[in-house]
């Protein structure tokens, strides 16, 4: 049975030195993709995650609920590709029974939304976030080494058709790469009602081709549109998202997530469990705390909880500003180098949920 407290304490709002409440829960249920995108996993061959170290649904949802005990009332479901977890619309229905969750999303490549969406919207998912870097086959063979572009957009097809609401499509915004088809996106976005937004290219672990130049900034983004839209508003909300929102004249909105020109670390309320219980702080954390093993050694909902209270009030990490500070040093570069990586594979984005 599903509890959010059994030990029957009142709920409590847990904040961190910063001032920062945990809010927002980003669940990885699998390191494996089936893209090898080239800002998040260029290789052909990782070091995987060993599969009995991988939670169980039953073990994701009870981490879940101490969460919310504390706060979480946000869950994202990530990976790798988190449609590639078998069965996983029986994860999002035992989520749904906790009803401190306001919003259950998922974050895919789309590749197998087709088969998968209505059994995921049956099941309760609320919302479902598409990435999509290009408009062009061959671009996303050359960005992605597979030549499935046709099923994201039959995927992207059928979440509409199914009646998703707030469908919104991630575009990593790169020079020199796709900076030719922010205009293309935002009327693919109007077409199918979804809102479109442009991430910078962060250099995330995994992102092991970043360069500062490849860099698309929220400023030429919005340079790039406003010559084409005309004027462009900023629509003032009081939100922790981590995207500004823009809307055209015509009443058109997209997003920008300028984490590494602009970084939002203050109002980050976000964490990250890789789908190993690995309990990540901050994206650019080099080091988690480990849940599986205490969950595991048969730790009581009550000692959980205080470990997860006492680390996120102890929570100081700013990752994303302090990789902008190095580079008035002109020290920016890789993240982690590609050795580090393979001794470490929890320092992938894609093991820590992208
Ligand atoms: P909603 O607004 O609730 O739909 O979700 P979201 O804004 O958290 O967006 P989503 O989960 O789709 O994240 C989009 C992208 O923003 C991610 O893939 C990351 O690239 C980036 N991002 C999300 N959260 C963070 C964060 O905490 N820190 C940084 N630096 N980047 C993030
Ligand atoms: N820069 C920006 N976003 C990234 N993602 C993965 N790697 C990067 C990166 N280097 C995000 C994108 C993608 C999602 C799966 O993870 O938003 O759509
Ligand atoms: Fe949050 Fe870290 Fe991203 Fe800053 S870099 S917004 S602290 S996850």
């Amino acid at each position: 049975m599903i509890t959010s407290n059994q030990q029957g304490e009142s709920p409590r709002m847990a904040v961190d030195t910063l001032g920062r409440p945990l809010r927002a829960l980003r669940v990885s249920v699998t390191d494996r993709c089936n893209l090898r995108c080239q800002y998040c996993m260029p290789e052909e061959e990782y070091v995987w995650l060993p599969r009995e170290t991988l939670l169980t649904f039953e073990e994701i949802v009870r981490l879940t609920n101490i969460f919310t005990s504390l706060g979480v009332d946000k869950v994202r479901i990530t990976g790798g590709e988190p449609l590639l977890r078998k069965d996983l619309p029986a994860l999002i229905s035992l989520l749904r029974q906790n009803s401190k969750i306001k919003d259950i999303a998922v974050t895919t490549n789309g590749i197998l939304l087709k088969e998968q969406a209505q059994s995921l919207y049956e099941a309760g998912l609320h919302r479902v976030t598409v990435s999509l870097d290009t408009l062009k086959a061959d671009r996303f063979k050359a960005l992605t080494k597979r030549n499935t572009f046709s099923q994201v957009l039959d995927g992207i097809d059928t979440v509409r058709a199914i009646g998703f609401q707030d469908l919104k499509l991630d575009t990593v915004a790169m020079q020199g790469i796709n900076d030719d088809e922010l205009i293309d996106l935002i009327e693919f976005g109007k077409d199918v009602d979804g809102e479109v937004r442009f991430i910078e290219y962060m250099d995330v672990g995994g992102a092991t081709d970043w360069s500062a130049d490849k860099v698309l900034s929220c400023e030429s983004i919005l340079q790039i549109l406003s010559q084409h839209y005309g004027l462009i508003e900023p629509i003032i909300e009081d939100s922790w998202a981590p995207a500004k929102r823009f809307r055209l004249s015509d009443g058109t909105r997209f997003g920008i997530i300028a984490s590494t020109t602009l970084p939002f670390c203050s109002t980050c309320d976000r964490s990250r469990l890789t789908a190993d219980g690995l309990w990540y702080l901050c994206l650019y954390a080099k080091t988690g705390i480990d849940l599986r093993q205490p969950l595991r050694d048969g730790a009581t909902e009550k000692e959980l909880r205080a470990l997860l209270e006492s680390t996120w009030q102890a929570r100081a990490d700013r990752g994303a500003e302090e990789r902008k500070e190095l580079e008035r040093v002109d020290t920016r570069g890789r993240f982690v180098e590609i050795e580090r990586l393979r001794q470490d594979p929890h320092l992938e984005m894609h093991a820590r949920g992208g």
